[in-house]
């Protein structure tokens, strides 16, 4: 395979709409970025994340270093937490305002840098709140410039125009997609990833294979949603089982943070459809639920639900899982094959082990259809989303 020949150490750009960096020792480019910041003339930036990873991996080391080489004043905002709130959000803004911040850096996982994007949004808009943002109340044209420091190998954010902001006392987890925040420069460093324990490690990757499940079987499909989820199925079956045996695998961590950014460039071309508009109202009702968790609890049944009219995108894209010669593999089938490897994985729980019941079915249904921006999901999938099909969907994964 072509990964014999790479060099996992070697820091290589690689240009989607971000340029991104990838590689080992990937955040010593940061130094680079703060003198193009400092160039630039912004030079106060608020940088967004959460309490300990960002010490822990080592990140803020550098970081630090680099914004004072470079003479960048920062404020810290690190109370993002997995499922971050729009209060968050607002309260950093504020920080971020009152500073004079003219560039935001997001270091983290998806949430960190979700948030990042959403402040570099708001400083844009002073007299909007984050609420309004989710809310779909305005839509931005313009945002502060985001630099994102990726820590985990799942969201694809580094890359994209997503961003995902809670509103919990309404029960909302809505998404948004716009031009303006695509990251300007990225960092996805696999040497930073190594202390990611089990649980996230697989969580994470979880999130990349519905990322690209979705993207390459929605209304909006391309073939390069298609090419670069074939690839991130490859990585992931491929790499993910070795970086749960050996987390400081750095060669695994490598592949499985390359898959991820490709996962995330993937959905920016061919964007998702029902796991993700089914699992926002699971992490929106129970905050403590991880986002990938969800979707693996709810890929067979939607697997199962969209099979035939994507079959050939599904064979073709789930081969490594699947094993050649399935041609003949029915919906059910298929649903158990991938239910079977997230097993094997550790993604054995359901939605009742996390605490869903028959009673919920209504409620969850309903938020689908009515939280801001996931009709849009649901309007992306490759058959009609009905109020039907969308309970079957919970149901079964119960
Ligand atoms: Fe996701």
């Amino acid at each position: 395979m072509w990964e014999n020949d790479i060099n996992v150490k070697e820091v290589k750009e690689i240009r989607t709409k971000t340029t991104a960096y990838v590689g080992a020792g990937a955040i010593e480019k940061f130094y680079d970025i703060s003198k193009e910041l400092s160039q630039k003339g912004l030079n106060k930036v608020v940088i967004l994340t959460g309490r300990a990873a960002y010490k822990k991996t080592g990140a803020w080391d550098v970081v630090e270093k680099a914004l004072k080489e470079n003479n960048i004043e920062y404020v810290l905002y690190d109370k993002i937490t997995p499922n971050p709130e729009h209060k968050d959000v607002d309260e950093a803004v504020e920080l971020g305002k009152n500073f004079g911040a003219k560039a935001v850096i997001g270091i983290g996982g998806g949430s960190p840098i979700d948030s990042a994007k959403s402040v570099a949004i708001l400083l844009e808009y002073s007299d909007k709140t984050a609420a309004e943002l989710y809310e779909l109340k305005f839509a931005p044209e313009k945002a502060a410039p985001v630099i994102a420091i990726n820590l985990t190998h799942g969201t694809g954010t580094e890359v994209n125009r997503f961003a995902v902001v809670s509103i919990p006392e309404k029960e909302y987890k809505p998404a948004i997609a716009y031009d303006c925040i695509y990251p300007l420069y990225a960092i996805d460093d696999p040497a930073l990833m190594t202390t990611l324990p089990e649980f996230q490690t697989m969580s994470v990757s979880v999130d990349a294979v519905n990322h690209v499940f979705e993207a390459c079987t929605s209304v909006a499909a391309n073939p390069f949603s298609i090419l670069l989820a074939k690839e991130t199925v490859r990585l992931v079956h491929k790499y993910l089982p070795k970086a749960l045996k050996d987390p400081k695998d750095i060669e695994a961590r490598y592949y499985l943070a390359y898959a991820s950014m490709i996962a995330g460039t993937s959905f920016d071309n061919g964007l998702l459809h029902f796991t993700h508009a089914l699992e926002h109202p699971l992490s929106a009702v129970k905050t403590d639920l991880t986002h990938g968790y969800g979707l693996g609890i709810l890929l067979p049944a939607v697997i199962k639900q969209v099979f035939e009219a994507r079959k050939d995108t599904i064979l073709d894209i789930f081969a490594p899982i699947y094993g050649e010669g399935n041609e003949n593999m029915t919906a059910d089938e298929a649903g158990e094959k991938m239910r079977e490897w997230l097993k094997s994985v550790g993604l054995t729980q359901t939605l009742r082990d996390e605490g869903f019941s028959e009673a919920d079915l209504d409620k969850l249904t309903e938020l689908a259809f009515t939280t801001p921006s996931l009709d849009g999901l649901l309007g992306a999938a490759p058959i009609e989303a009905t109020r039907e099909n969308v309970r079957t969907i919970y149901a079964e994964s119960l």
